[in-house]
Protein backbone atom coordinates (compact mmCIF):
# COMPACT_ATOMS: atom_id res chain seq x y z
CA UNK A 1 0.00 0.00 0.00
CA UNK A 2 2.48 2.78 0.95
CA UNK A 3 3.74 1.86 -2.92
CA UNK A 4 0.89 2.49 -3.93
CA UNK A 5 0.28 5.87 -2.00
CA UNK A 6 3.89 6.74 -3.13
CA UNK A 7 2.77 6.16 -7.14
CA UNK A 8 -0.86 8.18 -6.46
CA UNK A 9 1.49 11.08 -4.83
CA UNK A 10 3.34 11.24 -8.10
CA UNK A 11 0.82 11.06 -9.98
CA UNK A 12 -1.67 14.04 -8.16
CA UNK A 13 1.70 15.90 -8.28
CA UNK A 14 3.05 15.43 -11.77
CA UNK A 15 -0.39 15.42 -13.40
CA UNK A 16 -1.14 18.73 -11.42
CA UNK A 17 2.22 20.56 -11.94
CA UNK A 18 3.37 21.24 -8.72
CA UNK A 19 4.78 24.97 -7.77
CA UNK A 20 7.92 24.32 -5.33
CA UNK A 21 9.12 26.84 -2.80
CA UNK A 22 12.57 25.52 -1.46
CA UNK A 23 14.59 27.56 0.86
CA UNK A 24 18.49 26.93 1.40
CA UNK A 25 21.61 27.99 3.35
CA UNK A 26 24.13 28.10 1.41
CA UNK A 27 26.63 28.58 3.49
CA UNK A 28 28.71 31.29 2.96
CA UNK A 29 27.69 32.24 -0.35
CA UNK A 30 30.67 34.59 -1.95
CA UNK A 31 31.45 35.17 -5.32
CA UNK A 32 34.56 33.43 -5.11
CA UNK A 33 32.47 30.12 -4.30
CA UNK A 34 29.91 30.64 -6.87
CA UNK A 35 32.98 31.28 -9.49
CA UNK A 36 34.35 28.03 -8.91
CA UNK A 37 32.84 25.85 -11.31
CA UNK A 38 31.69 22.55 -9.59
CA UNK A 39 30.06 24.84 -6.87
CA UNK A 40 27.92 26.95 -9.87
CA UNK A 41 26.92 23.92 -11.56
CA UNK A 42 25.13 22.38 -8.42
CA UNK A 43 24.02 25.52 -7.14
CA UNK A 44 22.21 26.10 -10.76
CA UNK A 45 20.85 22.41 -10.81
CA UNK A 46 19.44 22.80 -6.96
CA UNK A 47 18.15 26.29 -7.83
CA UNK A 48 16.41 25.10 -11.40
CA UNK A 49 14.20 22.29 -9.89
CA UNK A 50 12.21 25.38 -7.63
CA UNK A 51 10.00 28.13 -8.55
CA UNK A 52 10.91 30.12 -5.96
CA UNK A 53 14.22 29.36 -3.46
CA UNK A 54 15.39 31.76 -0.78
CA UNK A 55 18.97 31.43 -0.52
CA UNK A 56 20.24 32.25 2.89
CA UNK A 57 24.02 33.46 4.21
CA UNK A 58 24.53 35.28 1.17
CA UNK A 59 27.99 37.11 2.35
CA UNK A 60 28.81 38.75 -0.81
CA UNK A 61 29.60 42.32 -0.48
CA UNK A 62 30.85 42.38 -4.76
CA UNK A 63 27.29 42.61 -5.46
CA UNK A 64 28.51 40.46 -8.37
CA UNK A 65 28.15 36.51 -7.02
CA UNK A 66 23.85 36.52 -7.69
CA UNK A 67 24.07 38.10 -10.79
CA UNK A 68 26.61 35.28 -12.32
CA UNK A 69 24.19 32.56 -10.61
CA UNK A 70 21.80 33.81 -12.82
CA UNK A 71 23.89 33.90 -16.06
CA UNK A 72 24.22 30.54 -15.78
CA UNK A 73 21.13 29.53 -14.08
CA UNK A 74 19.30 30.88 -17.05
CA UNK A 75 21.36 29.70 -19.39
CA UNK A 76 21.10 26.38 -17.72
CA UNK A 77 17.21 26.14 -17.81
CA UNK A 78 15.17 27.76 -20.18
CA UNK A 79 12.07 27.52 -18.40
CA UNK A 80 12.77 31.09 -16.84
CA UNK A 81 13.84 33.99 -17.36
CA UNK A 82 14.66 33.48 -13.51
CA UNK A 83 14.91 36.69 -11.76
CA UNK A 84 16.36 37.59 -8.09
CA UNK A 85 15.33 40.00 -5.48
CA UNK A 86 17.87 40.58 -2.79
CA UNK A 87 17.53 41.84 0.94
CA UNK A 88 20.36 44.46 1.96
CA UNK A 89 23.56 43.19 4.21
CA UNK A 90 21.76 42.36 7.35
CA UNK A 91 23.46 41.92 10.69
CA UNK A 92 24.29 43.20 14.34
CA UNK A 93 28.52 43.37 13.34
CA UNK A 94 30.82 43.51 10.51
CA UNK A 95 29.45 39.59 9.83
CA UNK A 96 26.14 40.59 7.64
CA UNK A 97 24.40 38.33 4.82
CA UNK A 98 21.50 38.34 2.86
CA UNK A 99 18.68 36.80 1.89
CA UNK A 100 17.89 36.39 -2.21
CA UNK A 101 14.94 34.97 -3.80
CA UNK A 102 15.62 33.58 -6.71
CA UNK A 103 12.06 32.81 -8.71
CA UNK A 104 10.70 31.75 -12.19
CA UNK A 105 9.24 35.25 -13.49
CA UNK A 106 6.77 33.43 -15.90
CA UNK A 107 5.52 31.49 -13.43
CA UNK A 108 5.24 34.10 -10.38
CA UNK A 109 6.26 37.56 -9.54
CA UNK A 110 6.49 40.02 -6.63
CA UNK A 111 4.58 42.17 -5.58
CA UNK A 112 5.58 43.73 -2.61
CA UNK A 113 8.24 43.19 -0.02
CA UNK A 114 9.86 45.18 3.20
CA UNK A 115 12.75 44.36 5.72
CA UNK A 116 11.11 43.74 8.99
CA UNK A 117 11.72 46.53 10.88
CA UNK A 118 13.20 44.91 13.68
CA UNK A 119 13.14 47.98 16.54
CA UNK A 120 14.37 45.78 20.02
CA UNK A 121 17.21 44.14 18.09
CA UNK A 122 15.44 41.09 18.01
CA UNK A 123 16.41 39.54 14.78
CA UNK A 124 20.79 39.20 13.99
CA UNK A 125 19.20 38.67 10.61
CA UNK A 126 15.75 40.56 10.37
CA UNK A 127 12.95 38.22 7.88
CA UNK A 128 13.11 39.92 4.56
CA UNK A 129 9.21 39.50 3.80
CA UNK A 130 8.01 39.60 0.46
CA UNK A 131 4.64 38.79 -0.87
CA UNK A 132 4.64 36.47 -4.68
CA UNK A 133 1.69 35.82 -7.01
CA UNK A 134 1.12 32.10 -8.18
CA UNK A 135 -0.34 30.57 -11.36
CA UNK A 136 -3.14 29.27 -8.91
CA UNK A 137 -6.95 30.01 -8.74
CA UNK A 138 -7.36 28.87 -5.65
CA UNK A 139 -3.92 30.55 -3.90
CA UNK A 140 -3.37 33.74 -5.88
CA UNK A 141 -0.90 35.13 -4.13
CA UNK A 142 1.08 34.20 -0.94
CA UNK A 143 3.90 35.93 1.70
CA UNK A 144 7.13 34.27 2.22
CA UNK A 145 8.93 35.37 5.34
CA UNK A 146 12.61 33.41 5.77
CA UNK A 147 14.08 33.68 8.46
CA UNK A 148 17.60 32.34 9.10
CA UNK A 149 18.18 32.48 13.31
CA UNK A 150 21.62 33.01 14.79
CA UNK A 151 22.11 29.44 16.78
CA UNK A 152 22.75 31.30 19.93
CA UNK A 153 18.92 32.98 20.05
CA UNK A 154 17.22 30.31 18.57
CA UNK A 155 14.20 30.25 20.67
CA UNK A 156 14.58 33.94 21.53
CA UNK A 157 14.25 35.05 17.39
CA UNK A 158 11.77 31.79 16.70
CA UNK A 159 8.99 33.49 18.99
CA UNK A 160 9.61 36.80 17.48
CA UNK A 161 8.94 35.28 14.42
CA UNK A 162 5.68 35.40 15.67
CA UNK A 163 5.79 38.91 15.89
CA UNK A 164 6.89 39.51 12.10
CA UNK A 165 3.96 36.91 11.38
CA UNK A 166 1.23 38.65 13.19
CA UNK A 167 2.56 42.47 11.18
CA UNK A 168 2.20 40.31 8.19
CA UNK A 169 -1.44 39.18 8.90
CA UNK A 170 -2.09 42.96 9.49
CA UNK A 171 -0.58 44.44 6.85
CA UNK A 172 -2.06 41.68 3.86
CA UNK A 173 -5.55 40.54 5.96
CA UNK A 174 -6.25 36.93 4.83
CA UNK A 175 -2.87 36.09 3.21
CA UNK A 176 -1.90 32.44 3.50
CA UNK A 177 1.74 32.59 4.77
CA UNK A 178 5.14 30.38 4.67
CA UNK A 179 7.72 31.36 7.47
CA UNK A 180 10.96 29.26 6.08
CA UNK A 181 14.66 29.07 6.51
CA UNK A 182 17.63 27.48 8.43
CA UNK A 183 15.90 28.19 11.89
CA UNK A 184 18.70 25.93 13.99
CA UNK A 185 15.91 24.30 15.19
CA UNK A 186 16.97 20.99 16.28
CA UNK A 187 19.97 19.25 18.10
CA UNK A 188 22.05 21.53 20.35
CA UNK A 189 20.97 24.76 19.13
CA UNK A 190 16.70 23.82 20.39
CA UNK A 191 16.20 21.04 22.78
CA UNK A 192 13.23 18.83 22.07
CA UNK A 193 11.26 20.36 24.95
CA UNK A 194 12.09 24.32 24.71
CA UNK A 195 11.07 22.99 20.25
CA UNK A 196 7.67 22.38 21.77
CA UNK A 197 7.19 25.88 23.73
CA UNK A 198 7.44 27.35 21.04
CA UNK A 199 4.49 30.06 20.25
CA UNK A 200 4.40 28.62 16.37
CA UNK A 201 3.78 25.26 18.12
CA UNK A 202 1.45 25.74 20.56
CA UNK A 203 -0.79 28.21 18.68
CA UNK A 204 -3.15 26.65 16.19
CA UNK A 205 -2.97 26.94 12.43
CA UNK A 206 0.57 26.34 11.97
CA UNK A 207 1.87 23.46 9.96
CA UNK A 208 5.05 22.12 10.17
CA UNK A 209 5.90 20.65 6.97
CA UNK A 210 9.29 19.43 7.61
CA UNK A 211 8.84 17.07 10.54
CA UNK A 212 10.97 16.89 13.48
CA UNK A 213 12.79 13.83 12.39
CA UNK A 214 13.68 14.93 9.18
CA UNK A 215 17.58 15.52 8.26
CA UNK A 216 18.41 19.04 6.63
CA UNK A 217 22.19 18.56 7.13
CA UNK A 218 24.88 17.20 4.51
CA UNK A 219 27.57 15.59 7.03
CA UNK A 220 26.56 12.01 7.70
CA UNK A 221 27.65 12.08 11.28
CA UNK A 222 24.51 14.73 11.91
CA UNK A 223 20.81 14.06 11.48
CA UNK A 224 19.55 17.46 12.94
CA UNK A 225 16.09 18.91 11.59
CA UNK A 226 17.56 22.71 11.43
CA UNK A 227 15.67 23.90 7.99
CA UNK A 228 12.02 23.94 8.17
CA UNK A 229 9.01 25.43 6.33
CA UNK A 230 5.78 26.52 8.39
CA UNK A 231 2.56 27.10 6.54
CA UNK A 232 -0.67 29.07 7.54
CA UNK A 233 -3.56 29.23 5.65
CA UNK A 234 -5.59 26.52 4.78
CA UNK A 235 -5.23 27.28 1.01
CA UNK A 236 -2.00 26.81 1.30
CA UNK A 237 -1.91 23.27 3.87
CA UNK A 238 -4.97 22.15 1.36
CA UNK A 239 -2.56 22.53 -1.83
CA UNK A 240 0.41 20.70 0.05
CA UNK A 241 1.37 17.64 -1.81
CA UNK A 242 4.76 17.06 -0.65
CA UNK A 243 7.90 18.38 1.77
CA UNK A 244 11.15 17.13 1.98
CA UNK A 245 15.32 17.98 2.65
CA UNK A 246 16.51 17.42 -0.83
CA UNK A 247 19.46 15.24 -0.53
CA UNK A 248 21.49 16.61 -3.41
CA UNK A 249 24.35 14.82 -2.77
CA UNK A 250 22.37 11.57 -3.43
CA UNK A 251 20.52 13.10 -6.60
CA UNK A 252 23.81 14.61 -8.06
CA UNK A 253 26.28 11.80 -7.06
CA UNK A 254 28.30 14.12 -5.43
CA UNK A 255 30.67 12.74 -2.40
CA UNK A 256 30.23 14.12 1.31
CA UNK A 257 33.75 16.22 0.81
CA UNK A 258 32.21 16.87 -2.55
CA UNK A 259 28.45 18.47 -0.90
CA UNK A 260 30.48 20.30 1.38
CA UNK A 261 32.03 22.37 -1.00
CA UNK A 262 28.76 23.71 -1.55
CA UNK A 263 26.86 23.69 2.11
CA UNK A 264 26.69 21.67 4.71
CA UNK A 265 22.58 22.51 4.30
CA UNK A 266 20.14 20.39 2.38
CA UNK A 267 17.57 22.45 0.84
CA UNK A 268 14.08 22.25 1.77
CA UNK A 269 11.29 22.44 -0.01
CA UNK A 270 7.76 22.34 -0.27
CA UNK A 271 5.25 21.35 -3.62
CA UNK A 272 1.75 22.82 -3.45
CA UNK A 273 -0.75 21.50 -6.40
CA UNK A 274 -1.89 24.72 -8.54
CA UNK A 275 -5.53 23.42 -7.79
CA UNK A 276 -7.39 21.66 -5.31
CA UNK A 277 -7.10 17.64 -5.63
CA UNK A 278 -9.83 16.08 -7.51
CA UNK A 279 -10.14 17.86 -10.74
CA UNK A 280 -11.12 16.86 -14.04
CA UNK A 281 -7.59 16.67 -15.94
CA UNK A 282 -6.08 14.84 -12.86
CA UNK A 283 -9.04 11.77 -12.77
CA UNK A 284 -9.04 11.59 -15.83
CA UNK A 285 -4.84 10.88 -16.04
CA UNK A 286 -5.56 8.18 -12.82
CA UNK A 287 -8.68 6.67 -14.42
CA UNK A 288 -6.25 5.93 -17.77
CA UNK A 289 -3.09 5.32 -16.50
CA UNK A 290 -3.53 3.55 -12.86
CA UNK A 291 -4.63 0.05 -14.31
CA UNK A 292 -1.36 -0.39 -16.01
CA UNK A 293 0.84 0.91 -13.21
CA UNK A 294 -0.96 -1.23 -10.81
CA UNK A 295 -0.81 -4.70 -12.34
CA UNK A 296 3.30 -4.86 -12.08
CA UNK A 297 2.04 -4.36 -8.46
CA UNK A 298 -0.12 -7.00 -8.01
CA UNK A 299 2.77 -10.10 -7.17
CA UNK A 300 4.32 -7.78 -4.32
CA UNK A 301 1.01 -7.22 -2.42
CA UNK A 302 0.22 -10.92 -2.75
CA UNK A 303 3.48 -11.57 -1.87
CA UNK A 304 3.48 -11.87 1.93
CA UNK A 305 0.30 -13.76 2.10
CA UNK A 306 0.93 -16.72 -0.43
C1 LIG B 1 4.26 46.08 9.92
O1 LIG B 1 3.63 46.17 8.66
C2 LIG B 1 3.46 47.47 8.18
C3 LIG B 1 2.75 47.37 6.87
O2 LIG B 1 1.43 46.97 7.10
C4 LIG B 1 4.78 48.16 8.04
O3 LIG B 1 4.61 49.47 7.56
C5 LIG B 1 5.46 48.17 9.37
O4 LIG B 1 6.73 48.74 9.23
C6 LIG B 1 5.58 46.77 9.90
N1 LIG B 1 6.15 46.76 11.20
C7 LIG B 1 7.36 46.30 11.40
C8 LIG B 1 7.80 46.30 12.83
O5 LIG B 1 8.07 45.89 10.53
C1 LIG C 1 36.54 21.70 -2.56
O1 LIG C 1 36.93 22.99 -2.99
C2 LIG C 1 38.31 23.24 -2.89
C3 LIG C 1 38.57 24.68 -3.26
O2 LIG C 1 38.23 24.94 -4.59
C4 LIG C 1 39.08 22.28 -3.79
O3 LIG C 1 40.45 22.50 -3.67
C5 LIG C 1 38.74 20.86 -3.38
O4 LIG C 1 39.33 19.96 -4.27
C6 LIG C 1 37.23 20.64 -3.36
N1 LIG C 1 36.97 19.34 -2.79
C7 LIG C 1 36.25 18.40 -3.43
C8 LIG C 1 36.13 17.11 -2.74
O5 LIG C 1 35.70 18.60 -4.49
Amino acid sequence: MPALAALLLVLLAGGAQAFRICAFNAQRLTLAKVAREPVLDTLVRILARCDITVLQEVVDSSGSAIPLLLRDLNRFDASGPYMQLSSSLLGRSTYMEKYVYIYRSHKTQVLQSYVYDDKDDLFAREPFVARFTLPSKVLPSLVLVPLHTTPKAVEKELNALYQVFLNVTRCWPGEDVILLGDFNADCASLPKKRLGELTLRTREGFLWAIPDGADTTVRASTHCAYDRIVLYGERSQGLLRAATAFDFPRSFQLSEEEALNISDHYPVEVELNHAAPGGQPLSLVVALLLPSLLLPLVPTQLGPTA
